[in-house]
């Protein structure tokens, strides 16, 4: 089966081989990067994103893609829960625990195969990572496999933005970010990847029915900064459909 990396159209093993390199050869610079290139404020984003969130006490939360585990230390620090960190990257991991000293649990799995039984979990947050998984519908019926009915499944990830800021956005992505990611990460093709990953994702409105075919309900988004970021949220159905 082919799959898209950026601009370019390579098998599905492929493409996961490319995107694991991509993580773990910029995993000791990725949060100095993020803040480079949003001027910080992905870490406005993300706190609106754990603003939304609404889980019960004692609540079994899972950050998918956690990465280096910032989303999960906001939920840690605004809710005073404990947080189960997904990722794919061994190394993204690894620079998160060497980073982070709060009670978070750590787990090297996939999106599209999570170690989590039927219904088991109460919130699911995914930033910035579904752009990144192989198969969108397999992993967005397998958050909803995982969520307990009524659950939450919270999703932060670059969008498209308005038509007006088009002609700056473009510029700041193209010859902008692959330069920073060159000198400061000194891996300018995992940037151009992230850049033309972002045109390959679907929009905001396309997001959406994805959602609601992989059973989510109330689904809706609130776009930020003029829609180069969205946040998408959908509920698993009470009743459990077979
Ligand atoms: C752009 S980073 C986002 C990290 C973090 N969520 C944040 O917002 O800072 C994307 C993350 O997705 C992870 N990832 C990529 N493919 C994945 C998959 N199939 N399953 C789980 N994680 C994956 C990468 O290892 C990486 O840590």
């Amino acid at each position: 089966m082919r799959e898209t990396f950026g601009y370019q159209t390579v098998t599905q093993q492929e493409r996961k081989k490319r995107i694991s390199h991509v993580f773990a050869t910029i995993a000791s610079r990725y949060d100095l990067m993020n803040d480079l290139m949003s001027f910080g404020i992905h870490r406005l984003w993300k706190r609106n994103l754990v603003k939304k969130l609404s889980a019960p006490e004692n609540a079994i939360i899972v950050d998918l893609a956690g990465g280096t585990g910032d989303v999960g230390a906001k939920i840690y620090q605004a809710k005073g829960t404990p947080v189960i960190i997904v990722d794919a990257s061994k190394q993204m991991i690894q620079a998160g625990k060497d980073k982070l000293d709060l009670p978070l649990d750590w787990l090297v799995a996939t999106g599209e195969d999570m170690p989590f039984a039927d219904n088991s979990i109460d919130v699911i947050t995914l930033s910035f990572g579904l752009r990144n998984m192989t198969d969108l519908d397999v992993v967005l019926k397998e958050i909803n496999r995982c969520l307990k009915p009524g659950g939450q499944f919270l999703c932060l990830e670059f969008s498209t933005p308005n038509f007006w800021l088009k002609p700056f956005y473009d510029f700041y992505s193209w010859a902008i970010i692959p330069r920073l990611g060159a000198f400061v990460a000194r891996e300018p093709a995992a940037y151009q990847y992230l850049i033309e990953s972002i045109r390959k994702f679907p929009n905001q409105r396309e997001l959406c029915h994805q959602f609601s075919k992989a059973g989510f309900k109330n689904v809706e988004f609130d776009n930020y900064s003029f829609g180069i970021c969205a946040l998408h949220q959908g509920q698993k159905s009470e009743v459990n459909h077979p």
